[in-house]
């Protein structure tokens, strides 16, 4: 597997968001894209599909299969069960993150959101009208810790939802078995219920793990929804299907007050490369997520030695990582100095909530030379802004 085969040319040809956005003197460097090539069976499976104009709409036995695929590989990577019946799919998880607000916090409700955090978060629960507590964690030296005190301060006696990401975005944590059960009593004893995104869980790093919120105990599972897709993990983010994996009969009723054909249709492409990706692509996988971890601690070994003044903890999972600038005096949006003097074009740190101000998200990955690019023209731009 030759993560490293695409030129910068290679990647300007693409016509994604990510290469397409910024002219063609900036690396892009933001949005939640590999700059790999897919896994062979995906990409045997689009190609020929291609060639039989296999465009038709997907067959029912396909989109339903993937629930049941999902289901087993559940199963076998954490011993998990999860109901089939209820699992249900979307055309994309930032779609089920709307669906699961609107469907389970009522107008004058609030739900609880970990900041930073992936800006559809904020924007699911303001753009619906519903009312977002932010309880930020806590960047120390290692890592972002969740603040259970202020969590407990913050919340109020209309709070119906918890909004987790896990792994989170862009904070980088694979969070642990304690925290997780730590947070599963507060949310019991407050009685909410859990939206957990957990799209990064096979992007995780040696040393860590990921643990399905759902899989802690029945009584949380019985108040979770659990959305997933093969999305990030196997970089087909333009195919566009996920699921969301009800923890019981009640919750289910949140998605019901709606017309299903109101969530959209599915993409053919999309049920058959989940598919394939989830039954036969995790060679690729195993090889992707050891590139990179390598991307990430060429990063930390390079920000330590080239960008000191930058604050950064090493991702634990996601190839997301959170860089906060604000003691590097350049000013409250590293983005826009980034790309007017670097040509490096990374992700608007204010987007993740307010205490983004003075912070950026780099996306890692991507070939290592051009990595190495990336951090180089910043650290550049740095250099000759320190040096006045
Ligand atoms: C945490 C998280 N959730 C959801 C998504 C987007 O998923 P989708 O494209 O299926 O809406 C992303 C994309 O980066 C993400 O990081």
């Amino acid at each position: 597997m030759d993560f490293e085969r695409f030129t910068i040319d290679d990647l300007r040809a693409r016509n994604g968001f990510k290469w397409r956005r910024y002219g063609d003197d900036v690396i892009p460097a933001w949005v939640a894209d590999m700059d790999f090539p897919v896994a062979e069976p995906i990409q045997a499976y689009v190609t020929g599909a291609a060639m039989r104009s296999d465009f038709g709409y997907p067959s029912k036995h396909e989109a339903e299969g993937l629930a049941a695929i999902f289901a087993a590989r559940m199963a076998a990577k954490y011993g998990w069960q999860i109901p089939v019946e209820r699992t249900v799919l979307l055309t994309d998880i930032v779609q089920g993150l709307y669906w699961g607000v609107l469907g389970t916090c009522g107008e004058a409700d609030s739900a609880i959101i970990q900041t930073p955090i992936y800006p559809p978060f904020l924007r699911s629960v303001k753009e619906t009208g519903r009312r977002p507590i932010l309880c930020p964690l806590v960047m120390d030296e290692e890592r972002f810790e969740i603040d259970f005190d202020a969590m407990e301060r913050a919340i109020d006696t209309r709070t119906r939802v918890f909004m987790l990401c896990n792994p989170h975005n862009p904070g980088g944590r694979a969070f642990t078995r304690a925290e997780l059960e730590r947070l599963g009593e507060w949310v019991l004893q407050h009685d909410l219920v859990v939206l957990a995104d957990e799209i990064h869980s096979d992007l995780v790093y040696a040393g860590h793990a990921h643990i399905p919120f759902g899989s802690l105990a029945p009584e949380l599972m019985r108040r979770t929804i659990t959305f997933n897709s093969a999305n990030k993990a196997f970089n087909i983010a333009g195919l566009r299907v996920g699921l969301a994996v009800f923890g019981s009969a009640e919750l289910m009723q949140a998605f019901s007050p709606y017309p299903e054909r109101v969530r959209g249709g599915l993409s053919s492409f999309a049920c058959a490369a989940s598919r394939i990706a989830w039954q036969s692509c995790d060679d690729w996988l195993t090889a992707a997520v050891a590139y990179l971890q390598a991307n990430r601690d060429y990063m930390t070994n390079f920000l330590a030695e080239r960008l000191p003044s930058v604050k950064y903890c090493p991702p634990e999972a996601t190839y997301l990582a959170w860089l906060d600038f604000t003691q590097s005096g350049l000013g409250a949006e590293p983005l826009d100095f980034f790309l007017a003097h670097a040509k490096v074009a990374l992700y608007d740190g204010t987007a993740f909530g307010p205490q983004g101000v003075g912070c950026t998200r780099i996306n890692f990955a991507t070939p290592r030379y051009i990595l190495h690019e990336i951090l180089a023209r910043m650290a550049a731009a740095v250099a000759q802004h320190a040096g006045g």
